[in-house]
Parts: structure tokens; C-alpha cells; sequence
């Protein structure tokens, strides 16, 4: 297993020029890739002409010199650090004297602070899981130029002497896991309302970290820059996420009535497709206005969501933080308004003369409704409240079970713009515009404003204004420094009010918009994506980082959001998306069905493959407990698995659940086959029990378009259970193990179970360990036996197993030898028992 022991720093503030070496492009507003000549450059007097680029001058003529010697805190030093020359400037305003505080975090964990030395500044409001011991034989070593120098700072491996770099990493728009840096790329970091698309834009979350695998023995670090300014682990362990929620999804945007969802649940289960959760989304909405329903098509949605929790299926609803200004007809805002809950401009000067009546100095803006809107501050304890008492109100009308938050970038539309795409007809042309100050029109507005579909070339693009106000009750904060966290603070809003309404229970907040720490509360979907076979495959990339990001519960759209899907990519898809952890296949309006009843060949592959993933529920659900207890990712990259294994690196189009199932989706038309790399271990094929390779290598393996190539990891235990319509169902089927050997013969992996939704308490939920070894099966219980009572292992399958037993005894009694079959072309060995999982077990085989 890969190094889970991460090097964190995070950078609190970084502003002027603090290091420069040579050749460094220098980073004006209109971005080095756009050319800029010579004037350009001269006009940045931290910046040099090479005679064909701009680069920034050496270091020791700009940045910073040490101080002094550095001071021991206790938990690391302290060092100051002078500004060299002030005549060379970027953006004018350098800090004339940054503190520098290395702060250790026990031994895994050192933290890099750079600050103002002379005046506090904003710091990032989101709490961090870091330790506050200063540990006793740290991994890392920090060292900085010597007193009187120019600043230069080095973190090494303490073990290895390994110098770390230190190079930005983001992106979820991306095809290929592993960044190359040739040439120098610049990756923009804030919450956008974007698209998925390839190029370097960023989408609707904040995420700054990047993971390096050091040297070829596969020592590993990751670093979080931890700024929410336009720009592990340490956030905290990832939200345990209940059973039910690992089942299947069923989206759309664009149903037209309760009647069309009846009619494709009656469609799910005449196909006998498992189904856990079925979405609405805005359809049903009066006038797209959160917390109302309908009347007109959507006027029975209670009745339809009692008749889906009969059916064991879950409601999720959804909500879009923008509420509407109709302080006539719609109490959610007039509530909203008494509780002062919404983003105020940050001085009432910057209020538009055409302020609508009624709103004070709210920001005012326009999203989906057919009128104005106001955006609640999340973080004001006053907004939580607010939120919650709607949340209640809406619940108290449609029982749903999950909230499902869009739009909370958060997305605005036609800002700066003549007027928003979706603006009625008949009115004067209107929209939200910023005005031109150094938070909407900063000196440096960063990469953000060129990339993607940025249509006013502003940082407020598809956004509210930065020259807004925020408040926590405490502290008040510009939106310029906490635009990126509206996603985060909405997250830790609906969570609470979730927690109001199923006290004791784990809560399904789904949202688009994510920064570091929303994994403790919020699980995610990776946006609009287009049905598109590159689309799908960057999907497997996406999904790895939001895992690295400690977002483990990620999924992308299904067959595709926008344009039509094929036959045979939703297929493809179906088969992808059943090993995604968060299964849900969601549609735009207006694009031809898609759900897996749409066509019968699809119908037949998302039955196959969705009882494939309800099979192996239990181990997927044991990996999501060992996430939230110890922050382990559920996927994993190739290369996590296998570290010092140079090939597995680049791979990209194939992942781990864990590191017993191995997953090779076809993600390209036309193949009946597709080429996998199998690390050095032994694989079988983790339906048949095939053996496929024995060592590291590139095989071509059969893949009809009925089969996603899947394998299991010999040395690999996998509890499963008999699949069913959906987990209710499942969760009360027999068990049964997977038991694949590795070239020694022997296996191990682990039972987890609890009620599958209530809050995690360890002593009370059960735990076993399985080991297989010396041709003996045994189990040793944790704890938790009551809650597993009533329900047993019935079967055990071998890959791998060398020869047909002669005895099998269990406790010591023989089993008759009807109670097995064994498979001596392939190895597969299946046992019939009864092994009650309240009682530890030892199965021998002679
Ligand atoms: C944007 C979301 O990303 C998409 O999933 C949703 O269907 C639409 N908003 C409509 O609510």
C-alpha cells in the first residue's frame, strides 16, 4: 500500500513577489500565454525581457531576504523575512515583512505558514484535523537560506533526503491522472459554474492539493495550499455515508409530472433493475422556487414518495441556493428576509440604484426563477437557522430523505452581462453588475478569468459580486476571500438541518460545489458533463482526485448529461457508473431518455452489472468505513496500490475499489477487447474466477459489450451478499466470501456491518477478521455480535485454489462432499456452509 502518511503544508498567504528564480514566467494580468512584449513586461518592474519572454528577475534582486536567525517554537520556528527592493513590483503593495512558521503536526504533518508580519489578515474559516503535538521523529525536515540571504526554503524526506517541490495541482477537467509540468502550465483554482470540458478551467469546486509519488520506491507526499482566495489529511476523515445511498440512482432534469417518475420506476422494476434512490430535480418546483411544489404536475409528490419508500426506494430532492424575491406570495423569503439571512453588498454605496423594493442592501441577482433573487450567507448562524426551519417545512410536506444542492458556486446567470440567457421576455434588459474596485477588478485577477466559458472575463463570471459581505455572527468577510468556500458553508447549512430533521442518522447532502472539508459532510458529483466517450473516461480521473480530495462518495452523470447518449456508450457507461462510488445516472431537459430501461441491450447490461455492485455492497461498504475512520481512499489510482511500480503511474483508465477489486471499463466505441495492465500479483476475472495474470504485464482481455473486465486481487477476502431490487432487500440475503488466493495460498479482508444509517459508534457496530491460510478459513470477532444475529455465510468461492480437497470440515465436523464442487480447469473452488456471523468460524480444508 501506498504511504497514506501525507505531507500537508498549507500556504495561508502568498501576496507580491515572495521567490522568484530564473526563467519564471512573470504573471501579468493578461497572461504570459497571450504574448505581452516588451512595454508590457517593463511596465512590471519585478518582471525582465529575455528578448523573446517575460520572465521575473533572479531571486536576490526581487523577493525576500531572511531575517534573522530562526526562532524554536516548540512545535518548529519562526523566521521573518524582508522585502528586498520595493521599487520592483508586480502589483505594488508587496508586504514589506512576511512571518514564515514551520509548525509541525505530529511526525506525518508539517505546516508551512507565511504571513503578514505587521497586520492580520483574512484567514480560511474551515476547520483543519491536524494533530498538536510536534511529534518525535518527523518525516520532514524544513530548512531556509541562512540570515542575510535571499529567502529560499527546502522540505526533504528525512529518511531518503528528497528534496520536495512545491507545484500546484488541481483540476478535474482532466483525461490524463498524472500531470506532466513540460512545459510550465498554470492551473486557475475558483468555484465556477462550469461545464465539463477539457482545457485548463476549473469547475464548481476549490480543491488546491496535489499528491507527488517522490523516487521509485514509491515514497509519497501530498500538499494543500490552503487558501479559498482565486487560487488530506488534514480535512478530516470522510463522512460514513448510509447503506442505502451505495445503491443505484435514477436522475433526470426534465420530468414532466409525478405520473412520468411513476412511470419510470414501473419501467425499473418490469426490468428488474436495482434501484435505491430515485432524483427530482427543479421540475418539481412551482416556478422553479425552492421549498414549494407544483400543483400542476407535481401536486401528488407526497403520495409518490410514500409509494417509492413502499417500494424501499428514497427521495431526493433538489435545492438551489437563490431564492426569489416575491415578498408578496412567497414566505421562505419573507422568513429569510426577517432573519436577515442573505449576502449583503459590502457597503451600502455599491447598492444599484434599481435595487428592487423590499431587499436593503441584499445582492441581487437572477438564476432559474422568472424573477430577481437574493443568496443566503451560509455561514451566518441566523441563515443556518432559516434554512433549516424551511428544510422542515418543505420535509413536513414531502418526506424526501436526501438534499441534493446545485448551483452553490454560487451560479448567477448573465452577470456583467447585457442580461441573464433565461431573462423573460418584455422586460428592460437587467442583470447583476460588479462593480470595478480591487475585489471584483483585482491587479492579478488570476488564469480564472480566460479560461473556460467565461463570458464577461471577469472573476464574478457566472457568479455573484466579490465587493459583497459575509458574516459567521463573529467575524464579518469579503466574498472576494470566501466566494469558493458558498459551496462548503451551503453543505455545512443542509447538513445541520438535515441533522434537525433525522436526528442520529448519516445524511445524504449531494453538492456541486466543494472545497476542502466538505467530505465530512457532503458527497458529490463531478457536473455537467456531455455524453461524450471522452467525457466518460475523464470521469475515472475525476473520480481518483475527488478520493485524493477526501471526497470518497464521487460519481460522474451516467450516459451523459448533455446530447444524446448510444446504446452502446450508455451500456459502456452503465458499466462504468456501477463501480463509481455514488451510482447515478442523471440526464439534461430536453435530451432523449436515457435511464437504463430506455433500451432493452442496455436494460440487460445495467441488470448484470448494478447486481454485480449490489453483490459486492459489503465490501464497498467496508471500505467507505475504514475511509471515515481512518481517511483511506474507496478508489484508488493504480499507482497508490502499487507504488514502486513505475508503469502502474500512468494509468489512468483503470482504478481500484480498495485494493482487492481491480476495474478496466471500455471507454471507447466499436471494442470487443481492451488492452489492461495487471501489476505484479495475481488477477482473476471477478465473475468466472478465471485466472488472468500471474505478473506484471499488458494483456488484451475479451470485453463484449456485455462485460466491464473486472478482477479480483489474489490475497483479497471480499464479503458479498446475494444482490436484490435494492438494499433493504439485499442487506437481509445470505452472505457470502470471495476468497481469492494469492501465490502463497492465503487471503484476508473484514466484515463491517451495522444498521447501515445510523450514527457510527464503533463499539456497537460488528467487525470481523477473515484470514485464509495454511488451508484454514477463520474469522475473529471484534465486536458487535448482536447486531449481525439471524444472518450467515452461505457459500464460499476460491480463485486460485491449487487441487480438489479431500475433506472440508467446519469446527471440526466434515461437510459432506455434495457441499462442494471444484473446478479443476479453473481453479475455482465453491463450498456450501452455514456459517452464522455472530459465531467466529474455522473452516479446514485437507
Ligand atoms: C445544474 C446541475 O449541474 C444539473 O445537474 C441540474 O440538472 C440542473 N442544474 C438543473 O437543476
Amino acid at each position: 500500500m501506498a504511504s497514506r502518511r501525507h505531507l500537508v503544508a498549507t500556504l495561508l498567504l502568498l501576496i507580491g513577489s515572495v521567490a522568484a528564480q530564473n526563467g519564471i514566467e512573470c504573471p501579468f494580468p493578461g497572461g504570459a500565454e497571450n504574448g505581452g512584449g516588451e512595454a508590457e513586461c517593463l511596465f512590471y518592474t519585478a518582471c525582465r525581457w529575455t528578448g523573446s519572454e517575460c520572465v521575473m528577475q533572479n531571486n536576490g534582486d526581487i523577493g525576500y531576504t531572511v531575517a534573522g536567525a530562526p526562532q524554536d517554537t516548540g512545535r518548529g520556528f519562526k523566521v521573518g523575512l524582508d522585502l528586498i527592493d520595493v521599487t520592483k513590483t508586480l502589483f505594488e503593495g508587496d508586504i514589506r515583512r512576511l512571518e514564515l512558521e514551520v509548525i509541525y503536526h505530529g511526525n506525518y504533518s508539517v505546516q508551512v505558514k507565511i504571513t503578514d508580519a505587521e497586520s492580520a489578515r483574512y484567514e480560511v474559516p474551515v476547520p483543519l484535523t491536524l494533530s498538536d503535538e510536534p511529534g518525535t521523529a518527523p518525516l520532514y525536515t524544513v530548512e531556509v537560506a541562512a540570515a542575510g540571504q535571499p529567502f529560499e526554503m527546502s522540505i526533504s524526506r528525512a529518511a531518503t533526503g528528497t528534496k520536495i517541490m512545491i507545484i500546484l495541482k488541481n483540476g478535474k477537467t482532466r483525461l490524463i491522472l498524472r500531470h506532466t509540468f513540460e512545459p510550465r502550465n498554470t492551473w486557475p483554482i475558483f468555484a465556477r459554474d462550469q461545464p465539463v470540458g477539457t482545457g485548463f478551467m476549473n469547475e464548481y469546486g476549490h480543491h488546491p492539493y496535489y499528491s507527488v509519488v517522490e523516487d521509485d520506491a514509491g515514497n509519497t507526499h501530498s500538499v494543500l495550499f490552503f487558501n479559498s482566495n482565486a487560487m488530506v489529511q488534514t480535512v478530516g476523515t470522510p463522512e460514513f455515508p448510509p447503506y442505502w445511498s451505495l445503491g443505484f440512482h435514477l436522475s433526470r432534469y426534465g420530468y414532466t409530472s409525478t405520473d412520468d417518475v411513476r412511470a419510470v420506476r414501473q419501467r425499473m422494476k418490469d426490468s428488474q433493475i436495482p434501484q435505491d434512490v430515485q432524483v427530482c430535480d427543479i421540475d418539481y418546483m412551482d416556478r422553479f422556487r425552492d421549498f414549494t411544489i407544483d400543483s400542476t404536475n407535481w401536486g401528488d409528490l407526497p403520495a409518490l414518495t410514500d409509494e417509492l419508500h413502499a417500494d424501499n426506494v428514497k427521495l431526493t430532492l433538489i435545492l438551489d441556493p437563490a431564492v426569489v424575491i416575491d415578498f408578496d406570495n412567497y414566505e421562505p423569503v419573507v422568513r429569510g428576509r426577517d432573519a436577515d439571512a442573505f449576502i449583503k453588498w459590502m457597503t451600502p454605496s455599491l447598492v444599484p440604484g434599481d435595487q428592487p423594493a423590499g431587499t436593503s442592501d441584499y445582492m441581487v441577482g437572477y438564476v432559474w426563477p422568472d424573477e430577481k433573487t437574493v443568496f443566503p450567507d451560509f455561514l451566518k448562524p441566523e441563515t443556518q437557522d432559516w434554512w433549516a426551519e424551511e428544510l422542515k417545512i418543505l420535509h413536513d410536506k414531502v418526506p424526501f430523505d436526501a438534499i441534493w444542492i446545485d448551483m452553490n458556486e454560487p451560479a448567477n446567470f448573465g452577470t456583467n452581462m447585457d442580461k441573464p440567457f433565461n431573462y423573460p421576455e418584455g422586460l428592460p434588459p437587467w442583470s447583476l453588475k460588479c462593480p470595478f474596485n480591487v475585489y471584483d477588478s483585482p491587479p492579478y485577477p488570476t488564469k480564472t478569468i480566460r479560461v473556460g466559458n467565461s463570458e464577461s472575463q471577469r472573476l464574478s463570471d457566472h457568479s455573484i459580486c466579490l465587493s459583497a459581505m459575509q458574516t459567521n455572527g463573529n467575524q464579518t468577510f469579503l466574498m472576494y476571500d470566501t466566494h469558493s468556500l458558498y459551496g462548503w458553508s451551503e453543505t455545512v447549512a443542509t447538513y445541520k438541518g438535515m441533522m434537525k430533521l433525522f436526528p442520529k442518522k448519516r445524511q445524504v447532502v449531494l453538492s456541486r460545489s466543494t472545497f476542502p472539508g466538505s467530505g465530512s459532510y457532503a458527497i458529490h458529483w463531478l457536473g455537467d458533463n456531455t455524453a461524450d466517450w471522452t467525457q466518460m473516461a475523464m470521469s475515472v480521473v475525476g473520480m481518483i482526485e475527488f478520493n485524493l480530495f477526501g471526497i470518497p462518495m464521487v460519481g460522474a452523470d451516467i450516459c451523459g448529461f448533455f446530447g444524446a447518449t448510444t446504446v452502446e456508450m450508455c451500456a459502456r457507461w452503465m458499466q462504468l457508473g456501477a463501480f463509481y462510488p455514488f451510482s447515478r445516472n442523471h440526464n439534461a431537459i430536453g435530451e432523449p431518455d436515457q435511464d437504463p430501461t430506455f433500451d432493452q441491450t442496455v436494460a440487460a447490461i445495467s441488470k448484470d452489472v448494478l447486481e454485480l455492485r449490489y453483490k459486492y455492497l459489503p465490501y464497498l461498504y467496508s471500505l467507505f468505513h475504514m475511509a471515515h475512520m481512518d481517511g483511506e481512499s474507496v478508489v484508488r489510482p493504480l499507482y497508490n496500490v502499487y507504488p514502486s511500480d513505475l508503469t502502474a503511474r500512468d494509468v489512468d483508465d483503470q482504478f481500484f475499489w480498495g485494493s482487492g477489486i481491480m476495474v478496466a471499463p471500455v471507454l471507447a466505441p466499436g471494442l470487443t477487447a481492451r488492452d489492461v495492465y495487471f501489476p505484479e500479483d495475481i488477477f482473476y476475472d471477478l465473475v468466472t474466477g478465471e485466472v488472468q495474470s500471474t505478473s506484471a504485464q499488458l494483456l488484451s482481455i475479451p470485453a463484449p459489450l456485455e462485460k466491464i473486465p473486472v478482477f479480483a486481487r489474489g490475497g483479497s477476502i471480499l464479503a458479498t451478499q446475494a444482490p436484490a431490487l435494492n438494499t433493504v432487500l439485499s442487506r437481509q440475503n445470505p452472505f457470502g466470501l470471495t476468497i481469492a488466493l494469492d501465490s502463497a495460498h492465503s487471503a484476508e479482508g473484514e466484515i463491517f456491518w451495522d444498521d447501515g444509517e445510523g450514527e457510527h459508534v464503533m463499539s456497537e457496530a460488528y467487525m470481523s477478521m477473515l484470514s485464509f491460510e495454511d488451508n484454514m478459513l477463520m474469522s475473529m470477532i471484534m465486536h458487535g455480535q448482536d447486531v449481525v444475529a439471524g444472518l450467515s455465510i452461505d457459500h464460499l468461492i476460491f480463485y486460485g485454489y491449487p487441487s480438489n480437497p479431500t475433506t472440508i470440515s467446519v469446527g471440526g465436523e466434515a461437510l459432506d462432499s455434495s457441499a462442494w464442487a471444484f473446478d479443476a480447469a479453473t481453479g475455482v473452488l465453491t463450498v456450501t456452509v452455514d456459517l452464522p456471523l455472530d459465531t467466529e468460524f474455522m473452516v479446514m480444508f485437507m
